[in-house]
């Protein structure tokens, strides 16, 4: 199982160091148009291999990546402090136009995975460039911010966040919507187990859970310049669920036929993962309030990417 990583800066190399990690993968090519950043990132992250798998770390160049399952998108600028993932459009399409088509031309089996912000947008222009199925051009998504929610419900409920079953949907960005109304600790409802241990689950709680998710990226970047770790993570977590056929549901972003009522826009929903890709989408039932919240942020992203020159 070969996995390329295209843009070794802090979130190629992170998810690079997160598979090597993880083990089950047996070959990581990190391509870079700096080479001597792939190849000390290479050199860096096989010295952490030996303590826990056989992953073989190298650099190398496109063509390096023919036979690779599935390849990492993660070139491209990052936000600035301040700075809007949206604001990041122009300058990250116009390197998916040169980078999309080298891979293309390297592998064509390969699963292409964005990582590149605005994630959502910038999986429509790699589904556009690269003429592949929607269910095998995935976009990390929500991943990191349902990861961000589980982890802030179970910290404040006591549970471990692999109990918490709980989704972010719609943009990676200001107008993702946090899915309350079908959160489950378990398999009960959140209001009812809150209430059974004596907990609080009140409007100031959920404002401060949904602001700690929201605003998380904006304060990791005025503080340390950029977020890399839990993204890192997220996209090895989709590579497992790739190249061990698991069929875990997972808040990814494709190409999307319908999502209340906006056509053709790739967003995060809940979805099965598999060898193949995407296997299925899964739509949950969402109180009046999110969904029209979830309206918004599908036609917050079908605007900005139809105002891209593209
Ligand atoms: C994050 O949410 C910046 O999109 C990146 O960490």
């Amino acid at each position: 199982m070969k996995v390329g990583i295209v843009g070794a800066g802090m979130v190629g190399g992170s998810a690079g160091y997160a598979l090597a990690m993880m083990g089950g993968v047996s070959e990581i090519v990190l391509v870079d148009r700096n080479e001597a950043l792939a190849r000390a990132q290479a050199e860096d992250i096989s010295h952490a291999v030996p303590f826990v798998s056989a992953t073989s770390v190298r650099s190398g160049a496109y063509d390096d990546l023919a036979g690779a399952r599935i390849v990492i998108l993660a070139a491209g600028v990052s936000q600035k402090p301040g700075e809007t993932r949206l604001e990041l459009l122009e300058r990250n399409a116009e390197v998916f136009r040169e980078i999309v088509g080298a891979v293309g031309s390297a592998t064509r089996e390969a699963i292409l995975l964005i990582a590149t912000n605005p994630v959502d947008i910038m999986t429509d222009v790699a589904t556009r460039l690269s003429g592949l199925p929607p269910q095998r051009v995935i976009g990390s998504g929500t991943i990191l911010d349902t990861a961000r929610f589980r982890s802030l419900i179970g910290r404040h409920l006591g549970i471990a966040p692999q109990s918490v079953h709980a989704y972010v949907l719609g943009e990676h960005g200001d107008s993702e919507v946090l899915a309350w109304s079908n959160a489950r600790a378990g398999s009960i409802g959140l209001e009812t187990f809150a209430d059974q241990i004596g907990k609080r689950l009140d409007a100031t709680v959920r404002q401060s859970i949904d602001d700690g998710v929201r605003n998380a990226a904006y304060r990791i970047i005025s503080g340390k310049g950029a977020t890399y770790y839990g993204i890192g993570a997220g996209l090895a977590r989709i590579v497992k669920a790739i190249a061990h056929d698991q069929r875990d549901v997972l808040s990814v972003s494709i190409m999307t036929g319908m999502v209340e009522g906006v056509p053709d826009v790739a967003l995060s929903v809940p979805r099965v993962i598999g060898a193949a890709g995407v296997l299925a989408d899964l739509f949950p039932e969402l109180d009046r309030e999110e969904r029209a919240a979830l309206r918004r942020s599908a036609m917050l992203i079908k605007e900005a990417t139809e105002s891209l020159r593209f």
